[in-house]
């Protein structure tokens, strides 16, 4: 897609909900293209050009407070529509002199009913006999109408749940239309972004796939580029593009760490090297990887050692071949989003992903991650249009650092061979059953304790292997799955009875939050 055809854009403002990607999501399944930005990005030039609505995200900060994160107020004076959702309502309220409180005893979390007060354009089609079932998550609430603005909608909780500025085209709402939970919440983005923005269907993957190989031939010119092939989605995806854009000038290098999936080192190689013809060079790599990851038990430890030791591998075989200035990494948006701050404070970091964080500081090539404004299934989708088999493409996501932060305790090479067992028959148990593809992402951990067990009359003193099973979009939040009684049952027979050194099988049960997906 050219700078041109993204005239038709909707900005998210992030202020730190965890629900900001989903709103940019939906909008993006709606065919207009939409960025998400930090409040702090609004300072820079331009930054509006373009622009046909903005949506203030949620997040967990309060007006009520001296300091909180804000925008300038010009924003409401470019005539460009706003929609302001949870805190973004209630920033809007404090702009035109609305009151809002913090209301610790009356917070409002889960479904609530919505009663509606009057018609608008943000909500045509949504209410059935004035009533709409929604889903909030909030502790402060405006109580007094802002200046000009005018009643749309109400819970018991809360009075101004939907509030208007027609004229301004300012809109605030206080409950979530991008979770599922709100029931037609896709009505309330409609109505805003092609009813009021006026935005138009321009966007298409399809654009991505032109703009995508037209950058990389500008970027990289007569220079040759090495990607990090992993054999995961991202990773082929980045390959083949690129590949179609430069040809030879392509060189790709595969690390061996030995700690991929069973036998997922060789079948890649194969498929890129004999039905995609691309230029790949091995490392064999594990011995290095075993050494330094000894007795290291610390998940982010992990993380960094196999991030740096990559990079510098990278780097040495780089400098084997002539003219190699970058090195293309298979980054997606969310993990651009999710290892930046919001609000311009140091942001709490909740886990490195080497994408990202994990990259030495001083880094002799040049990156390029032409994947960087897209999320998963986009991803998997470009990557068929260029020809990827479904096999890959259909793949479910996998960490960088591998086997490494699944094995929990230090590393061996007697569990690593233990998991890639496991988690072989856990996958193939998937596919036969016809279960692959509606799970996000599903893997066998090993529990770094022995318990005990009776096989053929003896006794057994082995690893716990640990099952976990997701459905998610695209990784924020997650939703353990529910396997049928006895679907576990054969798998937990399948693994006891065919891995040697596991005699327990457990089913991780926790969504994310309160947990993550990966145990580490
Ligand atoms: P969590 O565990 O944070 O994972 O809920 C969300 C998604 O990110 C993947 N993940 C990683 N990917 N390097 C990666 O490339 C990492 O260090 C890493 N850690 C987690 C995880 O598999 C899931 O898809």
């Amino acid at each position: 897609m050219n700078q041109e055809e993204k005239k038709n854009k909707i900005l998210v403002i992030d202020f730190g909900s965890q629900f900001t990607k989903l709103i940019a999501r939906r909008i993006r399944d709606y065919k207009v293209f939409s960025e998400i930005l930090t409040p702090r990005d609004l300072k820079k030039k331009n930054i509006f050009k373009n622009v046909k609505g903005i949506i203030l995200s949620g997040g967990p900060s309060t007006v009520t407070k001296n300091k909180f994160p804000d925008i300038p107020n010009e924003i409401f004076k470019l005539d460009i529509p706003i929609l302001g959702i949870c805190y973004g309502l209630q920033l809007i309220a404090k702009h035109f002199n609305g009151k809002v409180k913090s209301n610790i005893k009356k917070r409002e979390f889960g479904r609530a009913v919505l009663s509606k007060s009057k018609d608008s354009l943000l909500t045509k089609g949504f209410f059935y006999n004035k009533k709409s079932n929604v889903w909030m998550s909030h502790q402060d609430s405006v109580y007094k109408i802002p200046k000009e603005f005018t009643k749309v909608a109400s819970t018991s909780g809360s009075e101004m749940t939907i509030i208007e500025n027609k004229k301004k085209n300012i809109y605030g709402i206080q409950f979530h239309p991008e979770v599922t939970h709100t029931e037609n919440g896709n009505i309330i983005f409609k109505n805003f972004i092609f009813k009021i923005c006026k935005a138009k269907k321009q966007w298409k993957l399809e654009f991505e796939k032109s703009r995508i190989i037209k950058e990389i031939k500008n970027t990289t010119e007569k220079n040759k580029v090495i990607c990090a092939l992993s054999g995961g989605v991202d990773s082929s995806v980045v390959a083949l593009l690129i590949h179609k854009a430069i040809g030879k000038n392509l060189k790709c290098i595969m690390v061996d760490t030995g700690l991929l999936r069973k036998d997922e080192f060789k079948s890649t190689y194969k498929i890129f090297k004999n039905k995609y013809k691309l230029n790949v060079k091995i490392v064999h790599a594990s011995k290095i990887y075993f050494k330094k990851l000894k007795n290291v038990v610390d998940p982010e430890k992990k993380r960094k050692i196999i991030g740096n030791l990559f990079i510098k591998i990278f780097e040495k075989e780089a400098k084997k071949f002539k003219n190699v200035k970058f090195l293309a990494q298979g980054t997606l948006y969310p993990d651009i989003i999710e290892s930046r701050s919001t609000t311009g404070s140091k942001s709490s970091k909740i886990k490195s992903h080497h994408n990202v964080g994990g990259l030495p500081k001083k880094m002799n090539l040049k990156l390029i991650e032409p994947l960087k404004e897209l999320f998963k299934d986009e991803v998997r989708v470009l990557g068929e249009s260029v020809g990827l088999i479904k096999n890959i493409s259909n793949k479910h996501p996998f960490p960088g650092p591998g086997l490494a932060i699944r094995i929990l305790g230090n590393i061996t090479h007697e569990k690593v061979k233990i998991l890639k067992e496991a988690d072989h028959i856990f996958t193939e148990q998937l596919i036969k059953n016809n279960l692959y593809k509606k799970i996000w992402q599903a893997y066998a951990a090993l529990l770094p304790v022995k318990t005990v067990g009776v096989m053929g009359d003896s006794r057994t003193y082995e690893y716990i292997c640990l099952l976990r099973a997701v459905t998610s979009e695209d990784g924020m939040s997650a939703d353990y799955y529910s396997f049928p009684k006895k679907f576990l049952d054969e798998i937990s027979n399948k693994i006891v009875n065919g891995v040697k050194g596991i005699n327990r099988v457990v089913y991780d049960i926790t969504s994310k939050p309160p947990s993550t997906i990966e145990l580490e």
